[in-house]
């Protein structure tokens, strides 16, 4: 390789996503160049031949010296210690103004710290999410930056031509300030825990209690796949269903799959965060609850022949129950969208981030694991009421689970007098449910605290504290 600074973009991390991201960026004519200490990653990005304006190297000080200036450098490395060390490794070559984009999966936390240790040394770092998986990098991820404007600006260009397009539109924007980028990407995680898990629960119902074989799931999931349930995590449901497993004749691949949903911990910051922010979000604590509850499979195994439940009979209203499913699908959908969306905007108020949900539905609509449908009608929400607390006040998405309510309801009681775990569909209806009653029992638990801590309690008729010496009179 030459040592001219004739690289528009320079890549960190040749794994399978920062291999596939730059191939990206170089389909659309800029000369990037790719670093690992690993021979065998360079040797990979080597081999895709078919591919001009890309060029490789392990040697440190040939990738910095073959950068444009301002240096664009974008990270594609584990989160945690190692983003650390290779900025540590980067400083001592990098002159003012240059750009580091750390893509990974980083927590926000850790990302405002670096922002602030680099702003000293006159680096801009911009925190951004990448979702798509392996095809989104290669061909088009939703891409959430955020940091400060003038550090995009110069990378603009080329994030917007790397990113997938919806009508056009490419999936990426700034977002906003500080960590804002990695932080809608946690939560953009948080929702995709979980659709996930919704989408387990309905297929738990279809199958035991519709009694649904592979095929009818593979038909049902491609029809709801046509329709309002449009998504990418519908879409490779259906999929899913029609896999034959290559290893047992005869087998379809979903039934020889152990049970035990892995975590790498982005829906756990998600829960963890809204906790701070004294934000519900129930359905994604849900959602990572039920990968704690499903790894716990030998207890589970063992409770099943101790602990009794109903005996679960199969329904004679096949149909039926799959249009409850649908209802109660696209219901919770919603409703888990919604929650994520509100957190997005207390944490926008509270960190600072100046968010923008239209920009945010907009880059989701595309690329990202979560894209579906009615992210659409989410972007229409948001641009008629900027000041939108929570998407289900929407009018447009109110009709819609008003429309939902009574199937959603009535699935959930065949669940419940069935036996079947229905933890994240359920909090979703809890959440509707609390969310429209005005007046909750919660009157009771601040008697409760005043009687046995004297915390006081505010009144319905009075303004002011008050504190009563309960059972004395
Ligand atoms: C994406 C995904 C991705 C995430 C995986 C695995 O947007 O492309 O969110 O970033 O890492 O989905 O997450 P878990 O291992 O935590 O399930």
């Amino acid at each position: 390789m030459n040592t001219q600074a004739n690289c528009d973009f320079g890549m960190i991390g040749l794994g399978v996503m920062g291999r596939n991201f730059l191939l990206n960026v170089a389909d659309h004519d800029f000369e990037v160049i790719g670093y690992d200490l690993d021979p065998e990653k360079v040797e990979a990005l080597n081999t895709e031949k078919s591919v001009s304006h890309v060029q490789t190297t392990n040697e440190l000080t040939a990738f910095i010296q073959s950068l444009k200036s301002p240096r664009r450098i974008m990270l594609l490395v584990p989160a945690g210690k190692v983003v650390d060390s290779v900025i540590d490794s980067l400083l001592p070559h990098l002159s003012a103004g240059d750009i580091i984009i750390d893509g990974g999966n980083s927590h926000y936390d850790d990302t405002t710290h670096r922002m602030k240790a680099l702003e000293n040394a006159n680096i801009h770092f911009l925190g951004m999410g990448v979702s798509g998986g392996e095809k989104g990098a290669r061909f088009g991820p939703s891409l959430m930056p955020g940091g400060k404007l003038e550090a995009y600006e110069p990378v603009r260009v080329m994030l917007e031509a790397a990113a997938a397009k919806v009508e056009g539109e490419p999936c990426v924007a700034f977002l906003g300030k500080g960590a804002a980028g990695h932080y809608v990407k946690m939560v953009h995680n948080g929702i995709e825990y979980g659709i996930m898990q919704l989408i387990a629960e309905i297929y738990d119902v279809l199958r035991r209690r519709g009694g649904l074989t592979e095929e009818q799931l593979f038909t049902t999931f491609s029809n709801w796949n046509e329709g309002a349930l449009q998504s990418f995590l519908v879409e490779i449901t259906s999929d899913i269903f029609r896999q034959a497993d290559d290893q047992r004749e005869g087998e379809m691949l979903i039934n020889n799959i152990l049970d035990s949903a892995k975590q790498k911990g982005t829906g756990k910051w998600t829960s963890q965060s809204a906790m701070d922010l004294g934000v519900a979000i129930p359905t994604i604590d849900a959602a990572v609850t039920m990968r704690y509850l499903s790894s716990l499979r030998e207890e589970r195994i063992k409770a099943d022949k101790l602990l009794k439940g109903p005996e679960l009979k199969k329904t004679e209203h096949q149909e039926e129950l799959i249009a409850m499913a649908h209802d109660a699908l696209h219901f919770a959908m919603l409703v888990t969208y919604a929650q994520g969306f509100a957190m997005l905007k207390k944490a926008s108020d509270e960190m600072g981030f100046d968010l923008n949900l239209v920009e945010v539905s907009k880059i989701w609509r595309g690329g990202c694991i979560i894209r579906a449908r009615m992210l659409e009608d989410f972007m229409q929400a948001f641009a008629k009421d900027d000041a939108l607390l929570n998407l289900m006040v929407s009018p447009a998405i109110a009709e819609i689970l008003n429309r939902c309510e009574g199937k959603t309801r009535s699935l959930l009681v065949q669940c419940l007098q069935q036996g079947i775990p229905t933890a994240a569909l359920s909090s979703c209806l809890h959440y509707f449910d609390s969310y429209r009653t005005s007046r909750l029992p919660s009157n009771l638990v601040q008697a409760q605290r005043d009687y046995f801590g004297a915390h006081t309690y505010e009144r319905l008729d009075k303004t002011g504290a008050f504190h009563t010496l309960w059972g004395e009179s």
